[in-house]
């Protein structure tokens, strides 16, 4: 990160800590997603009661620290997959997150610097940060659509404008369908998304899994402080919104065991993997 990066970055941070629910629809009264998985991964651009939240959820389930640092590394694989291996050169990262290391533009313009990545969330806090911070080099690209994964509509007529449609396209639901309350509703919206999509596109994804009872039972405790519930789903309905598409090797799996890059990686409670539309 350079100097100028990180004054962008520790500028927007205290504008925000100044701001309140009636100021630019940031609420730092109620925990936030976006913001606990940053205090999770380390990061500093939190509230209280984001930290709060996340170290409740900690008391239950120790393994969350692992489980989003597990996250991210998955997210490195896949995406260095897809650029160094399968020539993507286009990204639409849908549940961006707030800036962290290793964020898809940084992973994939290291393969191809020509990449150009859009990046959409739903939280004006991650809309600030991604703009200070998620710049591209000079031959990509990176830009940044605010809207919500509910309207699959808007995100791609919006994209529309920023990626070339007859190129393939890799689509990221990382870490986010758990916001979708119903499987049926999370299926609509990939398939919506997939279809708008180019022959030879890929849908990158994966999603914490209901596998582990204390993970659950934090969950339960989360979904009680007022934030936006988190859905945790069997592996099988994971492995379902490939429907449809060819998956890759090694299959929809969890993550831990996906192209892993150390011989004894650590178990996690998440399942992902990539499917390509033929
Ligand atoms: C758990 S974080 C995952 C971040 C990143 N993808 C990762 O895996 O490290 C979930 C992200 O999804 C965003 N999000 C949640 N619901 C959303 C929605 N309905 N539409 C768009 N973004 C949403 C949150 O703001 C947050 O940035």
């Amino acid at each position: 990160m350079s100097e100028q990066q990180r004054n962008s970055w520790t500028a927007a941070t205290e504008e925000l800590g100044e701001l309140n629910v009636d100021d630019g629809g940031i609420d730092t009264t109620v925990p936030h997603s976006a913001r606990i998985w940053n205090y999770w991964l380390g990061g500093k651009d939190n509230f209280p009661v984001d930290q709060r939240a996340g170290d409740e959820y900690a008391q239950t389930f120790p393994g969350i620290f692992e489980l989003a640092r597990s996250s991210r590394a998955f997210i490195g694989r896949a995406v260095t997959h897809l650029a160094a291996d399968h020539h993507i050169a286009q990204f639409l990262d849908i549940g961006t997150g707030l800036p962290t290391e290793n964020n898809t533009h940084q992973v994939a313009q290291r393969a191809n610097p020509r990449a150009h990545i859009v990046y959409v969330d739903n939280d004006p806090l991650v809309l600030t940060h991604a703009e200070a911070l998620l710049t591209s080099n000079l031959e990509g690209s990176t830009q940044y659509i605010e809207a919500d994964l509910r309207r699959p509509d808007l995100i791609l007529e919006r994209a529309r404008n920023l990626l070339d449609f007859d190129q393939p396209i890799a689509v990221m639901l990382m870490g986010i369908l758990g916001h979708i309350a119903t499987h049926d509703q999370a299926r609509t919206i990939i398939g919506d998304l997939m279809q708008g999509v180019p022959a030879g596109s890929f849908l990158a994804l994966y999603d914490g899994t209901a596998t582990n009872p204390d993970l659950l039972s934090a969950q339960e405790g989360y979904d009680d402080t007022g934030a936006v519930p988190y859905k945790l789903r069997h592996p099988d309905q994971i492995t379902a919104f490939f429907d449809g598409l060819e998956v890759l090797p090694p299959g929809i799996v969890p993550i831990h065991q996906w192209r892993p890059t150390t011989a004894d990686p650590v178990p996690v409670d998440a399942h992902g993997g990539i499917g390509r539309k033929p």
